[in-house]
């Protein structure tokens, strides 16, 4: 085909995908009705970046590509806002709510015939979205109303952020110029679920949702944005080029047809008394809300007439955020206690003196980390204030200094486990301590977990509930244990008959063969995933050379740096794996290293090979077959181009899979990959 041909059919289809990919981005995360499964929208987005990677030129700000692509920034800009970014004023009671109604009555007669918007005030932080042509062009935080922070790329990368609107067809007149104010913030759900990872990870955990969701906005790497679960509701428009809906209740609905995201937790009421109503029924729905919400706010339908109100200060008169009540009590703190989480993390909570916050009486708190109990300088014995936000945990905020009366007690973290005794440990440079002791019970069921996953001994037929069973009856107190379980053992459990039990001892049997690699992994030390066991199976020969590696050795060993060699030699010098490790040894799970000393002798089976590495491959993660390709002499690239020597393909390889074939490049699957692999 001619080239210019060919130029002009990918500019449509870059159109047509762009379109597609924006389309069902909104279905999926604004609306949350997605219309086509997830593996058919990645196949779109995957052939968009191929194109774009072909031609870079074409590359758009709004393109779909872009949500996680700019460089870190060195610091945020300062942008002005076009027009003042107002605040509320608050009421606390509805007669509070009352005697602003009469104040602004008294302005305004026609405000005693007025209806009212009711929205949730959701707790995050305000952002400012601009858009040309129906291009979001820039974004920025709020800050003291008149000037705030260019945090555009960072915005970029919250899904809910259209980057081109309107978004389905049908809209009569578009902005040319459109200024959009919504709030940012973090799902409860998914704030839990961030700060268990960030726990795991043995990094500084968050307090709560908003603090998170305005710490994940104002990160110089868009990068670290894009892996944090943002949300945007809007509720405001700032400017319009064109004419916009007097009404605040027909503007939520202009901002929804042009593709923003629009709570529909938003009424209108005929009257200030139904308004006042309808937020006091929030009290408790609240909780039906994914995220937080701190109040209602009161707005005047008629937008109209609520500008012609003015302004006390910032806060418009037009509008009124109409609180919850207090969620935050004082109270004594009369011990610290320790969690040991499944992960080996150590948590601190406080036992409080009973209190009653919002109609829960409360007697636990958080108190997140050690770091945490230092930096607040809380101590057993003080009077602290608590908070309880929404669904979340409650947590301590810190201790009132001015009512120490000298009896209180600076608490001292423990040095051994809670639960197994054993002494804890802490990575330099992570805030969290952990117990390493593989055999604690507080994580022997995540530790089996782990050791039987697909990636690390793949155990088939041996789930998650089967590991509970087996160690609530007390048949496995560590990993090893499972290969001296008995048939008799398992029929003694619920749901186990001979065939199953059979087939239970047939896997665990089989996985005795499994590779080191895979065992290093399994044994869960801190640090060590598929990528780096498979770093240490090539350089050990089995895990009694391993466990005799020292600190120089291991750091030899490219990707392995001084804490993770010091996570390595530590667990191995615990008395309580050594025994673990010897009764693997007894059963007969001792595997050594394959391919490590042929591939030191001769030249790399792989040596001047190029791969490309696509699809679900059957027992290893993409990550560990590139590690595993270059270790054994090969190159790994991301595109196929009539370069690559090979194509490993997994299931759902989609583009890529296409493409070699076009190309005629070779395609491989796992198993062929090791086969070319082994030494000649
Ligand atoms: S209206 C002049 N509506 O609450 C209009 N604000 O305490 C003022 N907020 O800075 C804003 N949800 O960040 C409005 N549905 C909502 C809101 C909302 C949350 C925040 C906003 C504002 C703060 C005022």
């Amino acid at each position: 085909m001619p080239e210019q041909l060919n130029d002009k059919r990918q500019v449509e289809r870059l159109a047509e995908l762009r379109k597609a990919i924006h389309f069902h981005n909104y279905r999926y995360h604004v609306l949350d009705d997605p219309v086509i499964s997830d593996f058919e929208f990645d196949r779109l987005l995957a052939e968009l970046k191929e194109i774009e990677a072909e031609h870079p030129e074409w590359v758009t700000a709004d393109s779909p590509t872009q949500r996680a692509g700019a460089r870190p920034a060195e610091k945020f800009q300062k942008v002005r806002h076009p027009a003042p970014i107002l605040s509320l004023a608050n009421a606390f009671s509805a007669q509070d709510v009352r005697a602003w109604f009469e104040r602004i009555a008294k302005i305004d007669e026609r405000v005693r015939e007025a209806n009212f918007v009711i929205e949730p005030k959701i707790d995050g932080l305000s952002v400012i979205l601009h858009y040309q042509d129906g291009i979001f062009v820039m974004g920025a935080t709020r800050g003291d109303g008149e000037v705030g922070e260019d945090v555009s790329n960072n915005l970029r990368t919250v899904h809910s952020v259209p980057l081109h609107i309107p978004v389905e067809d049908g809209m009569e007149t578009i902005p040319g110029r459109l200024v959009v104010r919504g709030e940012i913030f973090m799902n409860i759900e998914d704030f839990e679920e961030l700060n268990q990872r960030l726990e795991r990870a043995g990094e500084k955990t968050y307090l709560n949702p908003r603090n998170t969701a305005a710490g994940s906005l104002r990160q110089l790497d868009p990068a670290l944005t894009a892996t944090r679960p943002l949300n945007l509701l809007t509720y405001q428009i700032v400017e319009s080029d064109v004419p916009i809906p007097n009404l605040q209740w027909d503007r939520l609905e202009w901002l929804r047809r042009l593709g923003f995201p629009v709570t529909r937790a938003a009424t209108v009421q005929p009257d200030l008394e139904s308004a006042i109503r309808e937020c006091d029924t929030w009290v408790t729905r609240r909780s039906m809300l994914p995220f937080e919400v701190d109040g209602m706010v009161i707005k005047i339908n008629d937008r109209a007439l609520a500008d012609s109100l003015g302004f006390v200060g910032k806060d418009p008169r037009g509008a009124l955020a109409y609180k919850f009540p207090a969620q935050e009590v004082t109270t004594r703190l009369r011990d610290i206690g320790v969690n040991v989480g499944r992960t080996g993390v150590l948590t601190p909570y406080a036992m409080l003196e009973p209190v009653d916050i919002g109609g829960v009486i409360v007697k636990q708190a958080t108190l997140h980390n050690f770091d945490y109990i230092a930096e607040k300088d809380i101590r057993v014995g003080d009077r602290v204030r608590v908070k309880r936000a929404g669904e979340v945990i409650p947590y301590v905020i810190g201790p009132i200094l001015d009512l120490r009366d000298g009896s209180e007690q600076v608490y001292v973290p423990p040095h051994t486990c809670p639960v197994c005794g054993e002494a804890v440990e802490n990575i330099p440079g992570e805030v969290a301590w952990y117990c390493v002791n593989a055999a604690c019970p507080a994580q022997l069921i995540r530790n089996l977990e782990h050791f039987v996953s697909r990636g690390a001994m793949d155990i088939v037929g041996l789930g998650i509930k089967i590991v509970e069973q087996l160690v609530e009856a007390g048949l496995v107190k560590d990993a090893a244990d499972l290969f001296s379980l008995k048939k008799q053992d398992l029929l003694r459990l619920e749901g186990f008959a001979d065939k199953k039990a059979d087939n239970l001892l047939e896997s665990i049997e089989a996985s005795k063969q499994q590779s080191l690699e895979r065992l290093i992994n399994a044994l869960g030390i801190h640090g060590v995933g598929e990528v780096t066991a498979v770093d240490l199976a090539a350089r050990f020969q089995d895990l009694d050379e391993l466990s005799n590696a020292t600190l120089a050795q291991l750091q030899e060993i490219e990707g392995i740096g001084p804490n993770i060699a010091r996570a390595i030699v530590d667990w191995f010098e615990r008395p309580a794996n050594q025994n673990v490790l010897a009764k693997l040894k007894r059963a007969g799970v001792w595997p050594r290293a394959e391919r490590a000393q042929g591939m030191s002798a001769g030249p790399l089976a792989l040596e001047g090979l190029v791969f490309v590495v696509t699809g679900t491959l059957p027992s290893f993660s993409r990550d560990v077959v590139k590690a595993y390709i270059q270790k054994h002499g090969g190159k790994v690239t991301d595109s196929v181009s009539k370069k690559t020597s090979y194509l490993v393909a997994g299931e759902a390889a989609g583009s890529k899979l296409q493409k070699a074939q076009d190309l005629g490049v070779p395609v491989l699957d796992e198993a062929g990959l090791m086969k070319l692999a082994e030494p000649k």
